[in-house]
């Protein structure tokens, strides 16, 4: 079913991809910087890291840093709140030693903060905040001339993708890196299974399940002094505005599998199903807590995504691929194919460890990274599942990339917060 192309970052596939994808969002020419970031050839010169979002992945993310290559020092630390700052601040600066380097004059905090970030010398941002300020952040590092590590998922609705896809090509004119945070794309186990299965092992390959069956997560309170907006912004996971939803935050990186059996290439369609039964009160904000999608690909194959955030109920996390044949079980890294099993028995070194390997590698031998296209890709997948469920409507591609809908204040400020609303399928209309 499908040519048998290596996969490679620098296909001259994904650069037509990559300079398609500006006409694509209306065109607007990305030219090169005045100021092109600094070439570091020599590996021995320090580079400067800066964290934006320091809560848990932003933490972690410091440390892969760090881990990842000895002449890298974080010097500048932002996040919307001065009590994650300070704690975060606390505890790298214990597990860092000399490679911590964060003045007190270089820590920022506020919907600003991270204004000064890019303007400071960092080499590097992490971008680890709540996915909504994703795509203005990552606009803001790149016209910097700053590389960029990117969590995902890149944004919560079609405007902030098509913002990121003007960003990737920023990126590739100018030579920046762009790593993305979906990690399985450099785990070597689920790296070497999607290579064989690419390759043919399974014949061709028809479908995949996408379980992302989980308990649920944390909720941080409500304190009468907050405002509105602080409470949903320290409580983001539940407000769709903030997170995208439970399947765009979190099962995208399942849908992400399905966009990378698929070469990167987008689905036709999707309609799904979802709602919320256990996640009623108030407190969960308006984010569904199950969702049921199913996605149609030209060539006919076809992506089952299931998530689900309840507790008491049966969890999986697995990509279930079928092909003409056998069948692969990508997060195992198994595959069967009549009576014989190949399973992955290489080297499994963090994968959070390896983005950033990889990263500075890049930096240091001018050969760049840009992972934009497909981290967009795979969020846009996930925001469009997102819209099939709340509207109730068969969601193309094209609507989708199109869609209208901003969900992201253009003006940030602390006092009242987005209006929550329940979508319902049915009535919620398409935008
Ligand atoms: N790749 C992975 O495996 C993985 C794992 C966990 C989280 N993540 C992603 O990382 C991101 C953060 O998740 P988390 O678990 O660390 O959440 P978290 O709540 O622990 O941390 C988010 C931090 O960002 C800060 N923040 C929010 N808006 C900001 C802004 N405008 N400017 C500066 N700081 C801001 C918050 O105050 C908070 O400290 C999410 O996008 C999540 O999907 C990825």
């Amino acid at each position: 079913m499908f040519a048998k192309e290596p996969v490679s970052d620098n296909s001259s596939r994904r650069n037509f991809l990559a300079s398609t994808a500006a006409a694509a969002v209306g065109g607007t020419l990305v030219s090169a910087l005045a100021n092109p970031p600094a070439v570091h050839a020599a590996g021995s010169d320090i580079l400067k890291v800066g964290l934006i979002g320091c809560g848990g992945r932003g933490s972690g993310a410091a440390l892969n840093a760090m881990h990842a290559d000895e002449n890298v020092q974080l010097t500048v630390l932002c996040d919307l709140f001065p009590d994650y700052l300070q704690h975060c601040k606390e505890n790298l600066s214990r597990t860092l030693g000399k490679q911590f380097a964060v003045k007190d004059d270089h820590c920022f905090t506020g919907f600003d903060g991270y204004k000064e970030v890019m303007k400071s010398d960092v080499d590097v941002v992490l971008l680890c905040t709540t996915p909504a300020f994703r795509p203005v952040h990552l606009k803001a590092a790149l016209e910097a001339g700053k590389h960029v590590f990117c969590e995902k998922p890149v944004a919560v609705d079609a405007p902030g993708v098509r913002s990121c896809l003007q960003s990737t090509s920023l990126a590739s004119v100018n030579k920046l890196n762009l790593v993305s945070g979906l990690c399985w794309r450099y785990d070597y186990g689920v790296k070497a299974t999607m290579q064989k299965i690419l390759d043919g092992a399974i014949g061709d390959v028809l479908a995949v399940q996408e379980n992302y069956l989980t308990n649920p997560l944390w909720h941080r309170g409500r304190k009468p002094e907050w405002t509105e907006m602080e409470y949903q912004t320290r409580n983001w996971y539940y407000f769709t505005w903030l997170s995208g939803d439970h399947n765009v935050e979190q099962h995208i990186h399942s849908l992400d599998k399905a966009m990378w059996l698929n070469r990167d290439e987008p689905p036709v369609s999707c309609f799904g199903l979802g709602g919320r039964q256990q996640r009623t009160e108030e407190q969960w904000g308006n984010i569904y807590d199950h969702h049921a999608v199913c996605y149609e690909w030209a060539s006919g194959f076809k992506c089952f995504a299931y998530t689900r955030q309840m507790k008491d109920c049966a969890t999986d996390v697995e990509d279930y691929v079928f092909g003409t044949k056998g069948k692969a079980l990508v997060l195992k890294h198994e595959i069967t194919s009549g009576t014989e099993t190949w399973k992955y028995r290489g080297d499994k070194p963090s994968m959070y460890d390896v983005e950033h390997v990889e990263l500075f590698k890049a930096i240091r031998s001018g050969k760049p990274i840009n992972n934009g296209i497909y981290m967009s890709y795979s969020t846009l997948l996930a925001i469009m599942g997102r819209m099939a469920c709340y509207t109730g409507q068969k969601v193309t591609w094209e609507m989708a990339m199109n869609s209208q809908e901003s969900l992201v204040p253009e003006k940030l400020e602390w006092g009242a917060a987005p209006k929550v609303e329940i979508a319902v399928p049915g009535i919620t209309k398409f935008v």
